[in-house]
C-alpha cells in the first residue's frame, strides 16, 4: 500500500515540510504503508487549467513540469494532505493539484493534517474533501489539527507534547488504511471489469 503525504502549500517560509515530517515519520514507523512525499513546490501547477475537465478527458495535455507530479499522484493507493487554512480555505497549490487531475484520485482514500492560527486546518480541508468527493474519492473521518501551531511545535520543529498528537495520527492512518485497502481491492476489479469488456 503506497502513501502518499501530499505538501499542500508551496509559500517561501512555509511551515508546511515541518509538519509533513513529524507526519511522515510515524507514517513510516506504522509500518503498513510504503510512504512517499509530494511536495507540490516541487512541481509547476499553474492556474490556467485545460480546456475540457479531466473529469471528461482523464489525460489532458500537462505543463512537462507536472510530469512528476501526475506519476507520482497516479502511484499513490492514498493521500494524506497537509494543509493550513488561507483566508479560511485552502492553499490555491493544492486547487490547482486537484483541478488538473481526476483518476489520480479517484477511487482512493484521502486523509488531512491541518495546521493554522485558530481554526487548526480544518477549513483547508473542508472545501478540499467536498471536491475530492466529486472526484469519487473517499476522504476519512478523523484528522489531525493543530491549532496556534506555533505554540505547539518547538524551534526544531518538534512537538512540545508529542503523544496526544500521534495517537490522532494513528487513528487516522487506521482509516486511511481501511479505505485504501477496500478501495484497491475495488479498482483492481474495475480494471478486470474494463479488461474484459
Ligand atoms: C494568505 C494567508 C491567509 C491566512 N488565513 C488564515 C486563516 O484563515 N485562518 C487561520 O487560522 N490562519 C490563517 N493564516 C495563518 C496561517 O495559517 C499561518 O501563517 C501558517 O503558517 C500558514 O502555513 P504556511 O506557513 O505553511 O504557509 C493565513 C496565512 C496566510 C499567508
Amino acid at each position: 500500500m503506497r502513501l502518499a503525504v501530499v505538501i499542500g502549500n508551496v509559500r517561501d517560509g512555509r511551515f508546511g515540510p515541518t509538519v509533513a515530517r513529524w507526519f511522515t515519520e510515524i507514517a513510516a514507523k506504522d509500518g503498513r504503508f510504503t510512504v512517499d512525499v509530494i511536495d507540490l513546490a516541487d512541481h509547476e501547477l499553474p492556474v490556467g487549467l485545460p480546456a475540457v475537465s479531466p473529469r471528461l478527458d482523464p489525460d489532458p495535455e500537462r505543463p512537462e513540469g507536472m510530469h512528476g507530479l501526475t506519476e507520482a499522484l497516479t502511484a499513490a493507493d492514498a493521500f494524506v494532505v497537509v494543509t493550513p487554512d488561507y483566508n479560511r480555505s485552502y492553499p490555491a497549490a493544492l486547487k490547482a493539484a486537484i483541478d488538473w487531475h481526476f483518476t489520480q484520485w479517484e477511487y482512493k482514500a484521502i486523509g488531512f493534517v491541518g495546521y493554522s492560527g485558530a481554526s487548526g486546518g480544518l477549513l483547508g480541508h473542508r472545501a478540499p474533501a467536498a471536491g475530492l468527493h466529486r472526484l469519487n474519492a473517499h476522504t476519512v473521518r478523523d484528522y489531525v489539527s493543530f491549532p496556534r501551531y506555533y505554540l505547539l511545535f518547538d524551534e526544531s520543529g518538534s512537538l512540545r507534547e508529542p503523544e496526544e498528537p500521534a495517537a490522532a495520527a494513528g487513528e487516522l492512518l487506521d482509516q486511511v488504511h481501511w479505505w485504501a485497502s477496500a478501495s484497491a481491492a475495488g479498482r483492481q476489479d474495475r480494471s478486470r471489469q474494463a479488461a474484459t469488456i
